[in-house]
């Protein structure tokens, strides 16, 4: 005959994945009901349309299993809305409680305080289009797929891609006041475009871009301590550059241009504001510096020797150089998303070399 209390200690590792705190804790399991072997119990998630439900069943169902239940019937609800505020007002007096500081004051979360082990690359550019964004997407993968615990907030707040380009269809689970970053291949996701419908257009001004940004740190829930917090920055030196300076002055920066000598010369302005607001340069990404033909001859289709020279200008290392070439996925793959090179494509390959540099420069 199996126990309340064995239940609940075999349950007491289970964690909600968003959160990272055990069901238990959260108060999320309820109302146990044991008849010998066989355990049924209530599962109450933070909200009705939890997307991780399926994993929470399954984790649930084995750790029982593994205590000797013979059979496990799992009946799911939702918090109340008092519940989900009260879950809220616990998550961020616990991250308070760190910095002895009480609700409503001061940083609300860890990751900017100076004992964060956390750290923030930006992505940067003198221009648009020359593959931020990718670089931003593949680097955190990589990073991921090495076992680092990693995020990226989609910075460029008019000009989000992040979602679409890892294909997350998914919205970030909201608990009172506080966000959970969206989980996509390893890699915890905040961006803009996920609050916004039907790709309307965002029309504020400097401030507020300022302000959404801080949210995304204050507000949103990181759970377990990141190794990396990656920053997919808008193109250029503007607002949203500036204020990542002066909310991280410890970011380091990545460099990305295109082999042509004019974007070099244009990404050394962003390399210069870098070196002026004190962010420690990591180094430079050429992006679509060749094009290789089926014969395997390369083809410099945009000029070659941009990256290594703008790594020369700011005194920096040219970390990769990354050829033209699509990711070979399908929409028929469960894991599908348009730009995420797969692991071992050459492309991803090379990005797998820039995740190991990146995280040896950073030790
Ligand atoms: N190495 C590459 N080979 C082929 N296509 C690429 C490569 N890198 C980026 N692209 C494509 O080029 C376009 C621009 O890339 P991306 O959006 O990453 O640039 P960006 O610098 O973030 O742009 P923006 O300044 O608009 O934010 C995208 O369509 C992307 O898929
Ligand atoms: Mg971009």
């Amino acid at each position: 005959m199996l126990t309340k209390e064995q239940v609940l200690e075999a349950l007491k590792d289970v964690k909600d994945p968003e959160i990272n705190r055990g069901l238990v804790e959260l108060n999320m399991i309820r109302n146990i009901q044991i008849d010998g072997s066989r355990v049924s119990l209530d599962v109450i998630l933070t909200i009705s349309g939890c997307p991780l439900k399926a994993k929470i069943e399954d984790d649930v169902v084995n750790a029982l299993k593994a205590l000797g239940a013979s059979d496990v019937n799992l009946r799911f609800g939702s918090m109340t809305d008092e519940e989900r505020a009260a879950l809220s007002a616990q998550l961020r007096g616990q991250t308070n409680q760190v910095h002895n500081m009480a609700p409503g004051q001061g940083p609300l979360n860890k990751i900017l305080s100076p004992e964060s082990k956390t750290t923030f690359i930006a992505i940067t550019s003198g221009k648009g289009g020359v593959g931020k964004s990718t670089v931003t997407v593949n680097l955190a993968v990589s990073l991921a797929r090495l076992g680092k615990k990693v995020g990226i907030i989609d910075a460029d707040i008019y000009g989000f891609s992040v979602p679409d380009m890892m294909d997350i269809n998914q919205r970030p689970t909201v608990i009172g006041e506080l966000i959970l970053p969206v989980d996509k291949f390893g890699v915890k996701v905040m961006s803009m475009g996920f609050f916004v419908e039907d790709n309307s257009p965002i029309i504020w001004r400097g401030p507020m871009l300022g302000k959404m940004l801080r949210n995304f740190f204050t507000e949103v829930h990181w759970g377990e301590e990141l190794d990396y917090l990656l920053l997919d920055l808008p193109p250029g030196t503007g607002d949203v550059a500036l204020d990542v300076h002066t909310m991280i002055p410890q970011s380091k920066e990545i460099i990305v241009t295109t082999p042509h000598a004019t974007a070099a010369f244009v990404a050394a302005r962003a390399g210069a504001m870098a070196v002026r607001t004190g962010h420690q340069i990591l180094g430079v990404v050429e992006n679509m510096a060749w094009y290789e033909t089926k014969d395997g001859d390369k083809e410099y289709l945009f000029g070659r020797g941009g990256g290594g020279k703008l790594a020369e200008t700011l005194a920096s290392e040219l970390l990769a150089q990354i050829p033209l070439g699509q990711p070979e996925n399908h929409p028929a793959e469960p894991d599908y998303s348009p730009s995420v090179y797969k692991q071992d494509s050459a492309i991803g390959q090379l990005y797998m070399d820039l995740a190991k540099t990146v995280d040896a420069k950073c030790k």
